[in-house]
């Protein structure tokens, strides 16, 4: 199958440069990110050699705490509000007002699968369930699941709803304000900026034993740097590390890598 690349180069006069190599679908909309400018033609070629496309859009970057993307119309339908569905679940949300990343999706399968049956599970930055609904769906978890902004936690219910899932421990508040105390076996931190006041909170809403997963950004080089940053911040708590591991989840930007840390954690 030729890439998507070679696909527009077949039917334009455009230069390689100013096409991206790869794209995104999220729902029935391609999501294409490229440092140059991308030519509309880009986009009317995506949706007419592309079934399933309806709409196309560059994403320029994403701007603060919550993540919103900085998108750009290219072809196609305009309406950024979508169902997209994977490994067997459904999130509803809007592409220009919600982060959903499309190349996080090996994570969130991996997710499925490392969560156990029955877990206790919380989610510190729930978005529309970004990491955590596939476990709530296919390991019936109990949850509680926290969103500070209020546009995404309005998709967080219907993505819950969609799913047959019930949104009574959907919170719409900041993280650092829950009091949530030796309950979780597990913590999902998809928030790249986690620090000390986020850490403090999840170790306290930790159970006796139990695992916090965080997703810093890293150069490859500073890998052990990185970690032993989080490590002095969890030892303040008074807990024991009983393991640690990195994954890398995907390149991020150049120079940058996305990692996973899981840190296995047991109060004293
Ligand atoms: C970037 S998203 C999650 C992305 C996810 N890792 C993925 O796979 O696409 C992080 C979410 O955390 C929310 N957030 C940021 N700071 C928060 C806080 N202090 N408390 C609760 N939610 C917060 C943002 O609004 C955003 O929806």
């Amino acid at each position: 199958m030729p890439t998507f690349r070679e696909t527009v180069l077949q039917h334009s006069n455009l230069l390689p440069y100013q096409i991206p190599k790869g794209y995104k679908r999220i729902g029935n909309l391609m999501v294409l990110r490229h440092p140059h400018p991308i030519p509309k033609e880009v986009g009317e070629i995506a949706v007419s050699k592309y079934k399933w496309c309806n709409g196309v859009f560059q994403q320029l970057g994403t701007s603060g705490e919550n993540r919103r993307p900085i998108l750009r119309h290219l072809a196609g339908t305009a309406k950024t509000e979508v169902i997209h569905k994977e490994n067997g679940v459904k999130y509803i949300l809007d592409i220009a007002k919600v982060t959903f990343s499309g190349g996080n999706s090996e994570l969130r399968r991996r997710l499925a699968k490392e969560v156990e049956k029955g877990e206790r599970l919380l989610d510190m930055f729930a978005a529309v369930g970004n990491l955590s609904m596939q476990p709530i769906v296919h390991k019936n978890v109990e949850y509680i699941l926290v969103e500070k902004d209020p546009i995404t936690y309005s998709y967080l219910i219907k993505t819950l709803e969609a799913n047959g899932k019930s949104a009574i421990h959907a919170h719409n508040m900041d993280c650092r304000d829950i009091t949530i105390k030796d309950w979780a076996d597990r913590i999902f931190m998809g928030f790249h900026g986690v620090d000390e006041s986020h850490l403090r909170v999840a170790l306290k809403a930790l159970g006796k034993e139990g695992k916090i997963h965080i997703h810093p950004i890293g150069k490859p080089r500073k890998k052990k740097e990185l970690i032993s940053e989080y490590i002095s911040i969890i030892k303040k708590q008074n807990v024991d590390i009983k393991n640690t591991k990195i994954m890398k989840v995907k390149k991020y930007s150049p120079g940058l890598l996305h990692y996973e840390i899981i840190f296995e954690i047991a109060k004293v």
